[in-house]
């Protein structure tokens, strides 16, 4: 139904938008489609996001290797590419200008003797540091975890350790380092996920992994031999699972001249919501060492679908873009695609700031995604007596972004559409705490984790007079910014048709400012 629906709004092409604002009342949709013979029907599929970063076909999880070059961002994450759902490990790898429209390349990593190839980093070693390529043509370099599947079965726990690859080509073509593994390890089973990066204040390589219950922080001059000098967070932060997928880097903290190191950290189970989460500390690093004084355990995103996030290198200007894997754990494997499975998350800029004397990490989506919307409708003014609501129809909420500041009081948003399906966000100002409950949203039966129960978030950094929201949705996914992203929520939907209409409602006298609904176009040709 949905599939048909959606085809139906994307081939038109002389789509009429009547977008109706009506107190009280629920008006039907109004539009008018001409249908035109666009045969067009590459990444159509049902719940296929249309300007968010999914394989072309089979599994994803992790985002793997982000790194910019020559004015290109490469994109490796781990592939599975004989099923649509977990497996032997690959590295897929995909390029892109501008972070938004990319470009599928052949796959980087495969398997070998030493095992499946799971997440990690890339760098250029652009003085050759490494003696693997040449100082005019120096070497990509991707450090990840090697898995050894045989190990695992015969029940050793060393079955991980970390391994190097390198490209002379620029990522097209890949040859694994002869002396693998570079990292060994004899006694832990959980020891993986390499983010390696060039620190500039000393001058060195560093690398960051996850061994167990704790992050392992390394120095080398060459990329290959590697010393373990700390560890950190074995009694710090969330601990409900296992650790995964570090990184670490620097930021100034907005409007001031200080210099913040941020240590991301996802951990699986034990999120705030449930399943998977990405944690974050705010501290200093000297190189070898990583301290905070940091006691509060502090979440990257409260939705239940952005894990795994980690940063790019060497992108220009010192900007630091982040992109997640937009699934969990708990239900991964189960979402009702077809042909593929998971997505990423937008790629978001990343910043420091202080609220109330105390470091947040903010995110928000890259500038140059700005490129892909079209206004649709604004509204300067929307007043909201007390216990009423207001009704905003639209075709196309499901590619869509939605943004407006409201008042600090309360506020209800529901989008839903002709089934009945039902996506909620509450904003509870006396509580200080934000939801969102897709409980009726669409398919939720496919796990029962998935629509289980409400998500909510504390929102004590929520002080201002007035709040901006700035809401983004694709075919099968809602990613909320609140204040220029101070809270962050990702979640997956999977709703029966388009959400149509949105429902604004208030028990106290509320007023909207600047509303504006964007079409976002597509990314895939
Ligand atoms: C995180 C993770 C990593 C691991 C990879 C395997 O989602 O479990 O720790 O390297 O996925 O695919």
């Amino acid at each position: 139904m949905m599939r048909k629906n959606i085809l139906k709004i994307q081939v038109s092409i002389f789509l009429v938008v009547l977008i109706t604002l009506s107190s009280f009342a629920q008006e039907k949709i109004k539009t008018s489609l001409i249908i035109s013979n666009d045969t067009n029907q590459y990444y159509k599929e049902l719940y296929r996001p249309q300007f968010h970063f999914s394989p072309e076909k089979k599994w994803m999880n992790d985002p793997n290797g982000m790194l910019f070059y020559k004015g290109t961002y490469h994109l490796f994450y781990q592939y599975y590419p004989e099923d649509i759902v977990w497996g032997p490990m690959h590295w897929g790898h995909a390029t892109s200008p501008d972070l938004i429209h990319w470009q599928h390349k052949k796959i980087a990593l495969y398997p070998d003797s030493l095992g499946l190839i799971f997440s990690g980093s890339a760098v250029m070693d652009v003085n050759n540091t490494s003696g693997l390529g040449t100082k005019e043509n120096p070497p990509m370099i991707a450090i990840f975890t090697y898995h050894n599947m045989e190990f695992e079965k015969a029940g050793k726990v060393n079955t991980q350790t970390q391994g190097l690859a390198y490209s002379l080509d620029e990522g097209e073509t890949w040859k694994k380092y002869e002396g693998n593994p570079i990292i060994n390890n004899f006694v832990l089973r959980d020891f993986r996920d390499p983010k390696v990066f060039w620190n500039e204040n000393s001058k060195i390589w560093n690398l960051v992994l996850v061994a167990g219950d704790r992050a392992q922080f390394y120095t080398s001059k060459n990329l290959i031999n590697w010393n373990l000098e700390s560890e950190f967070g074995q009694n710090s932060g969330a601990h409900g699972g296992v650790w995964e997928c570090p990184d670490l880097f620097k930021l100034k903290v907005e409007g001031t001249q200080e210099e913040k190191w941020v240590l991301i950290v996802s951990i699986n189970p034990g999120a705030p919501n449930g399943g998977s989460a990405t944690q974050y500390f705010v501290g200093d690093f000297d190189g070898k060492s990583f301290t905070t004084s940091q006691k509060e355990t502090k979440w990257v995103d409260y939705g239940t679908d952005n894990y795994a996030g980690v940063t790019y290198n060497d992108v220009p200007n010192g900007e630091r873009i982040f992109l997640g894997w937009m699934s969990n754990w708990n239900y991964a494997r189960n979402t009702p695609t077809t042909n593929w499975r998971s997505a990423m998350t937008l790629p978001r800029t990343l910043s420091l700031s202080t609220i109330k004397g105390d470091y947040v990490l903010q995110s928000k989506p890259v500038s140059q995604f700005n490129q892909q919307l079209t206004t649709e409708f604004s509204k300067e003014k929307i007043k909201i007596k007390k216990g009423s609501e207001k009704t905003l129809n639209y075709p196309k909420f499901n590619q869509s972004q939605i943004q407006f500041k409201a008042e600090n009081k309360n506020l209800k948003l529901v989008f839903s559409n002709i089934e009945n399906d039902s996506l909620v966000l509450n904003y509870d100002a006396q509580k200080q705490q934000f939801s969102i409950d897709r409980r009726q949203s669409g398919k939720v039966d496919f796990e029962k984790s998935f629509g289980e129960k409400t998500h909510t978030t504390p929102t004590p950094n929520l002080i201002s007079k007035s709040i901006d929201f700035q809401i983004i949705l694709d075919w099968s996914s809602i990613e909320i910014f609140l204040n220029g992203g101070i809270y962050t929520l990702t979640e997956q939907i999977f709703p029966n048709q388009p959400y149509t209409k949105l429902t604004i409602q208030s028990i106290d006298n509320q007023e909207i400012n600047n509303l504006k609904i964007d079409a976002i176009k597509r990314i895939w040709q």
